[in-house]
């Protein structure tokens, strides 16, 4: 058994507390690879923002989740090296699917995880998000829980349809549980292509696809049977059409790849929604940078050649994300 407060984590208690009563939201941004890593904390430590590491079933897969716990805690000393004195960074388990699996890492040093039985019945989806938050919180660790279900697919966690929140049921859920924050389903999804062409409108000057906006209604009446409690969005990757662009002119294939605009996330930002999940966007940007390296230097070899440069993209993505979009630049 091993503490995060012994690896220089810290969970996300303070941290949503503070930005909600601030209007924003941390950036939760998946890592499974160093570059990765490397960019998010060199984003977090240049604009002081407090950021969220996430590890999800696909990243344990690939990288290896002892690997990847390891990467965090020297990821702290990286970002102390860049002259962040108290950095503040949370290791939290994404889309946890059991409570064993919950209880390995947080036994293991993650400082914050996430318990996702929105599949189950209601009463299923308590009984397992309790015996996880009883568990945690005797180390201190918190713990986020959902209700509703996101539509889309992220590595090994997918759903074909998406039912919002029932904002009837947050109280007695939250209660009942004891979780920590809740990620709610407003019509976030998860993935490059978050609406289908018939779900959007056309813009008539560009062509391109304007999807429907999120149900602001739903986060509202979830807001006022819970104020202040801390809300989570998954599923908020913007797909920049600049990366889709870049990659489909240079030999991709990602007809009509579509996510949630930026203003909509800046609204959300400033509400009591105070984690906002971003994947695809970082996926996005390290695949163009690969595919435009190698087209502009076919002979290139060095993979520390294109990855350094997806790592180049990755950092101005994210910075782009704490200051422009979430507003958590300059609160750690
Ligand atoms: P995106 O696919 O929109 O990046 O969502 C990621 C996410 O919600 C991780 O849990």
């Amino acid at each position: 058994m091993v503490s995060f407060k012994e690896l220089g984590l810290v969970n996300t208690r303070e941290m949503f507390a503070k930005a909600i009563k601030g209007g924003y939201a941390i950036p939760a941004f998946n890592f499974n690879n160093m570059e990765q890593l490397q960019a998010i904390i060199k984003a977090a430590a240049e604009t002081k923002s407090p950021v969220i590491l996430q590890v999800s079933k696909g990243a344990r897969n690939y990288a290896n989740q002892t690997l990847l716990r390891y990467m965090a805690q020297g990821a702290v000393e990286y970002a102390k090296e860049l002259g962040w004195e108290k950095p503040q960074i949370v290791l939290h388990l994404d889309h946890g699917d059991s409570f064993e699996l919950c209880k390995s890492c947080v036994d293991f040093g993650f400082s914050s995880v996430m318990i996702d039985a929105s599949h189950l019945p209601y009463e299923e989806n308590i009984a397992l998000t309790k015996k996880v938050v009883d568990y945690a919180h005797q180390f201190d660790v918190t713990v986020e829980a959902e209700l509703g279900v996101l539509a889309g697919v992220e590595d090994e966690v997918s759903s074909a349809v998406s039912h919002y929140t029932k904002p009837e049921e947050v109280v007695d859920f939250a209660t009942r549980t004891g979780c920590d924050s809740l990620a709610i389903s407003i019509g976030t999804s998860h993935g490059a292509y978050k609406f289908t062409p018939e779900q959007c409108t056309r813009d008539p000057k560009t062509g391109k696809l304007v999807p429907p906006p999120l149900a602001f209604d739903v986060l509202d009446a979830v807001m006022e049977q819970l104020p202040g409690f801390p809300i989570v969005l998954h599923g908020s990757s913007s797909v920049p059409q600049e990366y889709v662009d870049m990659i489909n002119s240079l030999g991709g294939k990602l007809p009509d790849a579509i996510g949630i605009p930026e203003e909509q996330l800046r609204k959300a930002a400033k509400s009591a929604v105070c984690k906002i999940n971003i994947d695809s966007d970082s996926r996005l940007a390290f695949t163009a940078a690969v595919r435009k390296v190698l087209t502009e230097k076919p002979g290139e070899f060095d993979p520390r050649k294109y990855c350094g440069v997806a790592r180049d993209f990755m950092e101005e993505l994210y910075k782009h994300k704490i200051i422009d979009v979430l507003g958590s630049d300059g609160k750690a």
